[in-house]
Order: structure tokens, then sequence, then C-alpha cells
């Protein structure tokens, strides 16, 4: 049993471009950004206001979010750790802001220098703050199926800081398999287990790709009945305090398997595909996507 309509949340400008070594010129991010819009995309996360010195790849975040250019239909999104970048956020303008926090305690901590419960208040207050402002606050929750610190995490805490996300105000928690540890037959117990108390439609999919398991683990969160799906063009991505986290599940293979299946997400491929050769070419590294891979072949 598949949904008819997938909604794809692309995060390739933020969490494809934080792990990126060389810093990628502000103007090629906008130019990025804005091929991206004209794929039938309707929602791009396109930076993060984090301390510059945590991700110096997304240090011109003001300067990205004020120069694209807003397509209608799209929503603009930005991560945001706490009030100072909340501010800045604002000032630029996005759409909409993202908090982020760990279901693990030490990955937190290596992440934005928290334990959990230190977390809460902080995020409290941006969520509050952020929605006086008019913004809808979506969350995140990383390592929700492992923990590259920690190892095992259990569904029960997983669910616990996801409940606790709801209550204090975000409208969606996404699920991140942070590390790319999940299995399907965990995707499936565990969200079984979540979606009894969590109404589904407040839950969205994080998938990294870091064991090629993304495809199957997304397969699996749909069939469950979650419709909200983030990638990343080509694989990209990755969190940098994270060990061993790569890239997103490629959001052209994910649009791939949705066309093969009757599956609607309103998304042009060849565009897509387009705006990774952009991309590729300007990183000087191929995207690692099967898609790109049969673009660059033909
Ligand atoms: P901290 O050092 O504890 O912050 O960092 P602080 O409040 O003690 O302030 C220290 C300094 O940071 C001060 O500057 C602040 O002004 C500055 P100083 O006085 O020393 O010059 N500062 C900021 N500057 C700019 N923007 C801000 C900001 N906040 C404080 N927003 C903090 C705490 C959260 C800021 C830091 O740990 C941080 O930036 N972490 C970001 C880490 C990150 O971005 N990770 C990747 C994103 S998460 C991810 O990839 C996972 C996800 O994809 C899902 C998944 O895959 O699982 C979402
Ligand atoms: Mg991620």
């Amino acid at each position: 049993n598949y949904p008819e309509r997938v909604l794809i949340k692309e995060v390739g400008p933020r969490d494809g471009l934080q792990n990126e070594k060389v810093f990628l010129p502000t103007q090629t991010k906008i130019d990025w950004i804005n091929q991206l819009s004209k794929t039938g995309l309707s929602y791009i996360e396109i930076t993060s206001f984090v301390n510059p010195k945590w991700i110096p790849a997304l240090s011109d975040c003001y300067e990205v979010a004020k120069g694209i250019t807003r397509e209608p239909g799209v929503t603009y999104a930005a991560l945001v750790p706490n009030m100072k970048g909340l501010e800045k956020a604002l000032l630029a303008d996005v759409d909409e802001v993202a908090v982020f926090m760990s279901a693990s305690d030490t990955h937190n901590k290596k992440n934005i220098n928290k334990s959990i419960e230190e977390t809460f208040p902080v995020l409290e207050e941006t969520i509050r703050e952020a929605k006086a402002s008019g913004k809808k606050v979506r969350g995140y929750l990383s390592t929700v199926f492992g923990c590259p610190y920690e190892g095992h995490v259990s569904p029960e805490q997983a669910e616990k800081v996801t409940t606790k996300l709801l209550e204090m105000g975000v409208y969606e928690v996404s699920l991140g398999d942070t590390i790319g540890v999940g299995n399907p037959r965990q995707v499936e117990s565990n969200l079984n287990q979540w979606t009894a108390s969590i109404p589904k439609e407040n839950l969205a999919l994080h998938f990294h790709n870091t064991r090629g398991m993304a495809l199957a683990n997304t397969l699996v969160g749909m069939s469950a009945g979650i419709t909200t799906i983030d990638g990343s063009l080509g694989g990209l991505g990755g969190c940098p305090y994270a060990k061993g986290a790569s890239g997103n599940l490629a959001t052209d293979d994910l649009i791939h398997m949705l066309s093969e299946m009757g599956i609607d997400s309103g998304i042009d491929l060849g565009s897509l595909v387009n705006a990774g050769h952009f991309i590729e070419t300007s990183l000087e590294k191929p995207l690692i996507s099967h898609q790109m891979e049969i673009a660059r072949a033909q």
C-alpha cells in the first residue's frame, strides 16, 4: 500500500553543502538554488544559520537567503539552532525555519554543544519566537535509528523526544538516520510503534545512504503511511559532527523510483539532473547517485 503522492523536501543546499571542504562561492549556491526552484520542487532547505566556526561552508547563509529568486509556490527553509540563528534568518526573511536536535545525548552534545535536556528550553524559545513572527517551524531529530557514538538508540527514546518537539510547536518532525544504519525491518517496526501515538502527518523521513539502504528504508516508510521524504540531489551531503555520515537519499533516484511506481512528486527529473550537473561541475566532483551516473554516461 503506497501513497498516491509524496512531498519531497530537497535538503541539498544545506545538508549537501554543509560538509564540503572547499567553500562554494555564494553566487554559485544562489544559481544552484534558482535552478532547483524551477524543477517542480515545492520545498528547498537553502542554508543553515548556525555558528560559522562550526559550519564554515554555510557562513554565507544570510547572503544566500537574500540573493535567491523566490519562485511562487516554493517554500524556502533554513536550519536555526537558537535565537541568534533565528534572528538572522528572520532578517533574511526565509519562509520557514527548522530546529534540530538528536535522540542520543552524545551526538546532541557533539553537534550542538548541549545535552538533550539543556536543548529543550533553547528550542522552546526559538520555536515560540519563530511562530510569533509568523514562521512555520519544522523539527529534525537525528540518530533515531542509531548513533555513531552510542550505537543503539531505543525507539522509546526517539519517540519521547519527537513527542516533546511536537508539543513545543513544530508541525513535523523529520526522523533522521544520520549515519545510515537503519534497516527496513527496524524502520517498519519503529514506525508502527511511533505512529500508534504520533499522527503520520506529523512525521517525515530523512535517510542517509551510507550503507545503500536509504531507498529501501524509504519504501518501507511510505508503506507505513509517511508521505514527506527528505532527499538531496545526487546524494550530496552528511553531518560533519557524525563520523561516518555520508550523503542523503538521492532525490533524483527517489523520483525515478516514484515515477516508475506511478507515484506523483510533481518534480521533473530531467531538469533536476541538469541542476545536478551544474553543482557537480561547480564542486569538481561527480555526484554519486544512479541517475547522475546514467546522465553522465549518455
Ligand atoms: P555554542 O558554542 O555552544 O554556542 O554553539 P554559544 O551560544 O555558547 O555561543 C558561542 C559563540 O557562537 C558566540 O560567539 C555566539 O555568538 C556564536 P562568540 O561570542 O564566541 O564570538 N553563535 C552563533 N553564531 C552564528 N549563528 C548562530 C550562533 N549561535 C551561537 N546561530 C551552536 C552552539 C548550536 C551554535 C553550535 O554548536 C552550532 O552552530 N552547531 C551547528 C552544528 C551543525 O550545523 N550541524 C549540522 C546540522 S545538523 C544535521 O546535519 C543533521 C540533520 O541533517 C538530520 C540528520 O541527518 O540526522 C538535520
Ligand atoms: Mg542529514
